[in-house]
This record gives C-alpha cells, sequence and structure tokens, in this order.
C-alpha cells in the first residue's frame, strides 16, 4: 500500500491568532500519537522553528532554499530538539522568496512539488503559514489537502475570514480542486470573558460540524514554552493548554481517518461499475477517464 501524508496548512492571515502554536502542538500530538510528521515553517518570522527548539539564526538550508529549488526537504529538515518531528525551518531569507518565486516556473506549486519527493516518509505534514496571504500562503494552500484555521474569540474574529475563504475558493478553482477546510479552532479562549463565550457559541452555530470541539484556553505556559524552545505539550503536558492541544490532536486524527476512509469509499466507487452488463463495454471505454 502507498501511504500519502495528510497535509494541512495552519492558516489565517491575522496575526497573533495562535496560528505557530497551534502547528507546533499539532506536531508534538500527532507525534505521540506515533504519527510520523513534518512541520513546514513558511513564516520568515521563524517562531515555528525557534519555537521547535532551532535557532533559525544558525539554518544553512530552509523552507526558502526548498521553494527556490537549492536543496531537497531531506537534506533541509531537523529533528525538532524536545520532540520527535521533523521540521524545514525559516528565518528573514524566506522573505526573498517572495519576489524571487515570482519568475520561476510553477512559482504556486513548488512546495508541492518538493513535498511530494518525502511523501512516504510521513503520516503528517504541517504547513504554519505567515500572517499573509502572499505567494508563500498560496504554496502552502496548493500542496495541502485541508486547512486549520486558528481564530481568536473577539468582537473581530469574523472580519478578514472572507478574504481567507476566497483565497480557499480561488487554489480550489485553479490549482488544488481537492483543497477543503478541515476546521475552525477556537484559540486564546478566556472563559471568563462573556463576550468570547459568545463569539466562541456563535462561530459553534455558523460552522456547524466544521468548528472542532476542542477550545484552546489562554493559558500562560503555551505562551512561555517557546521562550525554553518547546511545544506546550512538552514544557508542561498537565496544562490546560497542553490537555487541550492533546485532545485537539487526537480530534485531527479522527477527522483525518474519516478522510481517508472517504477518499477510498470513492476511488472504490468510480472503480466498480454502478450496474453490471451482459456484454463488454468495448475496450476504449474500459478504462476509467479519471
Ligand atoms: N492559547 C494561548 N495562551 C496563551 N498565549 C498564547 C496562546 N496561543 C498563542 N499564545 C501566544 O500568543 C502569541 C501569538 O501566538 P502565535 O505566535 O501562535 O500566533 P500566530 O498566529 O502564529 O502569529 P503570527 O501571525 O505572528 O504568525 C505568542 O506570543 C504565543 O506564545
Ligand atoms: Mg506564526
Amino acid at each position: 500500500m502507498t501511504s500519502t501524508p495528510r497535509v494541512l496548512a495552519i492558516a489565517n492571515q491575522k496575526g497573533g491568532v495562535g496560528k505557530t502554536t497551534t502547528t507546533i502542538n499539532l506536531a508534538t500530538g500527532l507525534a505521540q500519537a506515533e504519527q510520523r510528521v513534518l512541520l513546514v515553517d513558511l513564516d520568515p518570522q521563524g517562531n515555528a522553528t525557534m519555537g521547535s527548539g532551532i535557532d533559525k539564526r544558525s539554518l544553512t538550508h530552509g523552507a526558502y532554499a526548498v521553494l527556490l529549488g537549492l536543496s531537497t526537504i531531506e537534506s533541509s529538515r531537523q529533528r525538532a530538539t524536545h520532540a520527535t518531528y521533523d521540521v524545514v525551518g525559516a528565518n528573514r531569507d524566506l522573505a526573498g522568496a517572495e519576489i524571487e518565486l515570482v519568475n520561476l516556473p510553477h512559482r504556486e506549486r513548488r512546495l508541492k512539488e518538493a513535498l511530494a519527493l518525502v511523501a512516504d516518509q510521513y503520516d503528517f505534514v504541517l504547513l504554519d503559514c505567515p500572517p499573509a496571504l502572499n505567494l508563500l500562503t498560496v504554496n502552502a494552500l496548493v500542496g495541502a489537502d485541508a486547512v486549520i484555521i486558528p481564530m481568536q474569540c473577539e468582537y473581530y474574529a469574523l472580519e478578514g475570514l472572507s478574504d481567507l475563504v476566497n483565497t480557499i475558493k480561488m487554489v480550489r478553482n485553479r490549482l488544488n480542486p481537492k483543497l477543503e477546510i478541515d476546521g475552525l479552532l477556537r484559540t486564546l479562549f478566556d472563559p471568563r470573558n462573556s463576550l468570547a463565550q459568545q463569539v466562541a457559541a456563535e462561530l459553534d452555530q455558523h460552522f456547524g460540524d466544521k468548528v472542532y470541539a476542542s477550545i484552546i484556553p489562554r493559558n500562560v505556559r503555551l505562551a512561555e514554552a517557546p521562550s525554553h524552545g518547546m511545544p506546550g505539550l512538552i514544557y508542561d503536558p498537565t496544562s490546560r493548554g497542553a490537555q487541550a492541544y492533546a485532545a485537539f490532536a487526537q480530534e485531527v486524527l479522527a477527522r483525518s481517518h474519516a478522510a481517508h476512509a472517504h477518499a477510498e469509499a470513492s476511488t472504490a466507487a468510480s472503480t466498480t461499475p454502478s450496474k453490471p452488463t451482459d456484454e463488454a463495454p468495448p475496450p476504449d471505454t474500459q478504462e476509467n477517464p479519471r
């Protein structure tokens, strides 16, 4: 059986909504569930790199080299210092890739092409996007099967969501027809704040089962962890924040199993003739066109 990883882009062009914290802790939670995980840092800020215990200033190869075709993922990845997932790191160099990519062929597909070479080595690939709907984010959306959208439960939470959804639709129409939204994750949640509670409930009503059941609380241990180069799940596994991310990782795993089962069922349905006929069809129609 060939294995293909589930590729998830963690995206929201709003800054500071918990994309990187989610990416790092999801990578850790999935790795703890015996999954083989690759994290690709697509943000020139390099926060996912540092939060994985890798010094972004000492990177020789990272996402920049991979996107420009100067290096492969295999020769650019490193192991996270305190957790069992691999990282393709990023630093300020990556900001230049945006400009340099413009003149290169397949500029939106370069990450996808690079990931294809390591597809049999991972169960999950997580793409930490920058807070912008730029060519780096488009590369993530083209390479991904699905998008995880972290959202802070605040008054302006929904503002900008339509721009992200429109970008996802554009990518689906033109570049990656299988792209879907895996789910919306409520982050930085403060249960004592009644507005946050109201927004969390509204997201649930509006988006139904697209909203993950797990809610990530605002938790100081999650905020402290990156300065130790550790995911919150490792830094203090008993904290409420870590436990919420452990539950979230299980939820992502369950959705991934459901997506794989669905894909297999549709492949089986499209290769099984719906009505058996006595006569064999002429040879040139026997092949399934897709
Ligand atoms: N649940 C949480 N509780 C407390 N602090 C958090 C939580 N989630 C994230 N933070 C902190 O909030 C800040 C922003 O989080 P993070 O870097 O994950 O967001 P981001 O969406 O990746 O930001 P950017 O858009 O800049 O990439 C960080 O300092 C992080 O440590
Ligand atoms: Mg970030």
